[in-house]
């Protein structure tokens, strides 16, 4: 049972509880958080609770599999690890530990544009498996170049935005001054003192900024 499960936190819940301890606020909101008034945010999570699986009894599932091929690669679960800007600010080498996750457990990590892990880092890690998200940048000649750092990394799949015309708005953030890096108001110093094995971790491995 204690191999098979992670007895620690075997929920979501359990995660998002621990998380909410261990993080400063404004790093904890951002994450946790939607735009507006969130109401796109809580119909999401609704609809999906209410999605009921069928279950078909007496069958034989000896060879089922979860195993799926996306863009030429076989993956071990038709999921992966979704593009989140600022990870880096979340928790200090986030998108490294995640990309590691995901190598590991064979299910697609996906970098953002505004990731705090460079291109060939994460194409390290992946061996090439990464998918990059394109946020497509005003000036053509910074796309051309995250593109070409992809190719020379040896990235083959790529994911276009478009539904970002402008920047989210989004309360929380705003309030909370989240930047890159925090601004050091003197609320955010507070979260953060409140928060020492962050802030620690932090210190030992830099200050988070966009890489790409
Ligand atoms: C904090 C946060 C940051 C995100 N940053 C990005 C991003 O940089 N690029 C992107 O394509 N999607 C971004 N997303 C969207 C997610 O990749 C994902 O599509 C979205 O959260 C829906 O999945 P979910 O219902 O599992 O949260 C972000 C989502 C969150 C919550």
């Amino acid at each position: 049972m204690k191999d098979y499960f992670n007895t620690a936190y075997p929920s979501i819940d359990h995660l998002r509880k621990k998380a909410k301890s261990r993080l400063p606020k404004f790093a904890f909101e951002y994450v946790d958080g939607g735009c507006n008034n969130e109401i796109g945010l809580r119909r999401n999570t609704d609809d999906i609770r209410k999605l009921e699986l069928i279950p078909y009894y007496l069958r034989d599932y000896k060879d089922v599999s979860l195993k799926t091929t996306l863009f030429g690669e076989t993956y071990d679960a038709p999921f992966g690890v979704s593009p989140v800007g600022l990870q880096g600010l979340i928790w200090p080498q986030a998108p490294e530990i995640l990309a590691k996750a995901a190598f590991d457990h064979n299910v697609p990590f996906v970098l953002s544009t505004v990731s705090t892990a460079s291109i060939e880092t994460i194409a390290e890690i992946t061996e090439g498996k990464m998918w990059f998200q394109l946020y497509h940048p005003v000036d053509d000649a910074i796309t051309d170049d995250l593109l070409a750092r992809c190719k020379a990394a040896g990235v083959k799949t790529l994911v276009l935005l478009s539904d970002v015309p402008t920047f989210a708005y989004r309360p929380k953030e705003i309030k909370n001054g989240l930047a890159m890096p925090p601004k050091m108001t003197a609320e955010n110093m507070l979260q953060i003192m409140l928060s020492p094995e962050w802030a620690l971790e932090t210190l030992i491995k830099g200050k988070p900024e966009f890489k790409s």
